[in-house]
C-alpha cells in the first residue's frame, strides 16, 4: 500500500476518485483538499462512514486549504477548477482553470517534492503541460487522466453495439482529450482478440466512435455539469497501476519527445504505469490516416497551450 495520496478538489470528480481509491485501499492515508470551507471535511467524513460497510482501512481526511496536511504525499491528483456546463467545450475552461492548477501545483509541490502528479482538471492536456512546465517536473511524474476515461467510454460503446461485456473488449483512445481531438482507434479494438471491425458493420462501428467522442458532452447535457463516476473510477485505475506497480498499459496524457512524431506537447498515448509513474510510452504503428488525425489533434492542443503563454502562466 502506498503511504499517502492527496486529492485536490473535493467536488464531484475529486470526491468520487477518493471514494474509489479508499474502497480499494490504495493508500494508508488519503487527504482531500478544497478551497470551499467544509467541503472536503464533509466529503471525507461521508466516505469514512462507509468504512465498516465496505470494510476498508484507508483513512480519508478532509482539509480546507491546509497544504501542510498534504505533506509527503506519494501521489497528488489535481481535480480543482470549474467543470463545463452544457454547450461548453473542455477548452472553454482554460482561463479559469490554468490559474487554479498552477497555484495548486506550486503549493502542493512545496510539501511533496517527490510526488507523482495526476492531472484531471480540463482542458486536461494543456493543464498537464502547464504542470510539467511551471513545476519543472520530470516527464515520468506528470500524468494526465483523459485517455483512460475515453477508452472506458469507447469499450462501453463497443460492448453495447456487440452486446458483450465491456470487460471483454480491448480498445484505446489516443490524441487530445477533447470532443473533436480524441482518436478512438477502431482498427486496434478487439473482442477477445477478434477485431471488432470483423464483427460490426461500418455504420455501427462509426456510431461507437462518434458516441465515444461526444461521451462527455452527452453527459454534461443530461446532468447540467460534467460527469464524475467514470472520471473518478478511471483516475483510481490509473493510480492503482502506479501504487501497486502493476505496469498496466493505459492511455494517458504525457510529454512526448518524438513519439508519435510529436515533441514538447502532452497528449494521450498508451503508457506503461508503474511505481515510477509513466515508465514507458508504447509507440503504436499508426497508419497514414491515423497519423494525420494525431497531427491534427496535436495542432489543436498546441493552440490551447499557446494560451498559457498569452496568460503568462508559463
Ligand atoms: N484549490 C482547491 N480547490 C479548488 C480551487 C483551489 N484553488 N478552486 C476550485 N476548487 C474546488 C472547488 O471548490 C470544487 O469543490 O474544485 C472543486 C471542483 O469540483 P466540481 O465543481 O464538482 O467539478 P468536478 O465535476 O469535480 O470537475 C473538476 O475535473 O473533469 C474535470 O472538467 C472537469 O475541470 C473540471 C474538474
Amino acid at each position: 500500500m502506498s503511504n499517502k495520496i492527496t486529492v485536490i478538489g473535493a467536488g464531484n470528480v475529486g470526491a468520487t476518485c477518493a471514494d474509489v481509491m479508499a474502497s480499494r485501499e490504495l493508500a494508508a492515508d488519503i487527504v482531500l483538499l478544497d478551497i470551499k470551507e467544509g467541503m472536503a471535511e464533509g466529503k471525507a467524513m461521508d466516505i469514512m462512514q462507509t468504512s465498516s460497510l465496505r470494510e476498508f482501512d484507508t483513512r480519508v481526511t478532509g482539509v480546507t486549504g491546509d497544504y501542510q496536511a498534504t505533506e509527503n504525499s506519494d501521489i497528488v491528483v489535481i481535480t480543482s477548477g470549474i467543470p463545463r456546463k452544457p454547450g461548453m467545450t473542455r477548452e472553454d475552461l482554460i482561463g479559469t482553470n490554468a490559474n487554479i492548477v498552477k497555484s495548486v501545483a506550486d503549493s502542493v509541490l512545496k510539501y511533496s517534492p517527490n510526488a507523482i502528479f495526476v492531472i484531471i482538471s480540463n482542458p486536461m492536456d494543456t493543464m498537464t503541460y502547464l504542470t510539467l512546465k511551471s513545476c519543472g517536473l520530470p516527464a515520468n511524474r506528470v500524468i494526465g487522466m483523459g485517455g483512460t476515461l475515453d477508452s472506458a467510454r469507447f469499450k462501453y460503446s463497443l460492448s453495447k453495439a456487440l452486446n458483450v461485456p465491456s470487460t471483454e473488449i480491448q480498445a484505446f483512445v489516443i490524441g487530445g482529450h477533447g470532443d473533436t481531438t480524441m482518436i478512438p482507434l477502431i482498427r486496434f479494438a478487439t473482442y477477445n482478440g477478434i477485431p471488432v471491425s470483423e464483427l460490426l458493420s461500418k455504420e455501427l462501428s462509426d456510431k461507437a466512435v462518434a458516441d465515444t467522442m461526444v461521451g462527455g458532452a452527452t453527459l454534461t447535457k443530461l446532468l447540467g455539469t460534467s460527469a464524475w463516476y467514470a472520471p473518478g473510477a478511471a483516475c483510481a485505475s490509473l493510480v492503482e497501476s502506479v501504487v501497486r506497480d502493476q505496469k498496466k498499459v493505459l492511455p494517458c496524457s504525457v510529454l512526448l519527445n518524438g513519439e508519435y512524431g510529436q515533441k514538447d506537447i502532452a497528449m494521450g498515448v498508451p503508457v506503461v504505469l508503474g511505481k515510477n509513474g509513466c515508465e514507458k510510452i508504447i509507440d503504436y504503428k499508426l497508419n497514414g490516416a491515423e497519423q494525420d488525425l494525431f497531427n491534427k489533434s496535436a495542432e489543436a492542443v498546441r493552440g490551447m497551450n499557446s494560451v498559457l503563454h498569452e496568460m503568462k502562466v508559463i
